[in-house]
Order: structure tokens, then C-alpha cells, then sequence
């Protein structure tokens, strides 16, 4: 059976960590948080603006080593808040880390 994995990050209300939990839980699957290495701090608002300038920038945070060894799994679902129309900074640090594409003949 294939081995499954459901990384996230998830910074405001939780909510990408509920719906990670509730794939993981459905499927079996392992769960991972991405979290980076200094937190966000500062209103929701100041947070928003920080993170407009990280998206614009393609800024990639510096983020903590995941509890989990990626090569260990076949199948990874990957789950983020949506931050200024795209991912959050901290899942392009993770996303920008991998070899996706490692063993594919195309
Ligand atoms: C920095 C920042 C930027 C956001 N940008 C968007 C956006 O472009 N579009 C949108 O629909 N929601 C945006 N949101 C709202 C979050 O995507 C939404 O609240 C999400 O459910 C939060 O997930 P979380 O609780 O897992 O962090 C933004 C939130 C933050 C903090």
C-alpha cells in the first residue's frame, strides 16, 4: 500500500490544520506541520501586510526540520492558507526545498 503524507502550515484560525487532520484521518495518512523558524507576530493586519511584502518579494522563510522524512512516503498532499492569491511563504520554503520530481522518467 502506498504510504501517504499530509504536510501543512497553518497560521491564523487553524484552518488548513483541520482540514489536513480531516484528509490524514480519512485517508490514513501521516500528518507533518510546516512552522517557520521566526514566528509571524503582530495584529492579523500587520501580519497581512507582512505577508504581501513576503509574496511579492518570493520570500522564503526560514523553516523548522519536519518531524517526518519525506523520502519515506509515496504520496504527499501539501496544505496551505491562501496567502496573497498564492501559498504561504513558509509552503514555497518547503516546496522550493524538494525534488518532486526525483525518479520520473519525463
Ligand atoms: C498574510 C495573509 C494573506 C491572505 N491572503 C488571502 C488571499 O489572497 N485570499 C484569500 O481568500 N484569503 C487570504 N487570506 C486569508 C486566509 O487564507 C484564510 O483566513 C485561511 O483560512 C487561513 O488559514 P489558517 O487558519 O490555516 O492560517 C490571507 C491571510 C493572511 C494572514
Amino acid at each position: 500500500m502506498k504510504k501517504m503524507l499530509v504536510v501543512y502550515y497553518s497560521w491564523s484560525n487553524g484552518n488548513t490544520k483541520q482540514i489536513a487532520e480531516q484528509l490524514a484521518k480519512a485517508t490514513g495518512a501521516e500528518l507533518a506541520e510546516i512552522d517557520t523558524v521566526q514566528p509571524y507576530t503582530g495584529s492579523y493586519d500587520e501580519v497581512v501586510d507582512q505577508g504581501q511584502r513576503e509574496v511579492n518579494a518570493g520570500y522564503k522563510p526560514e523553516i523548522k526540520p519536519l518531524t517526518v522524512n519525506i523520502q519515506d512516503y509515496d504520496v504527499i498532499a501539501v496544505g496551505t492558507p491562501t496567502w496573497w492569491y498564492t501559498m504561504a511563504p513558509a509552503v514555497l520554503t518547503f516546496l522550493s526545498a524538494q525534488e518532486l520530481m526525483r525518479g520520473s522518467k519525463r
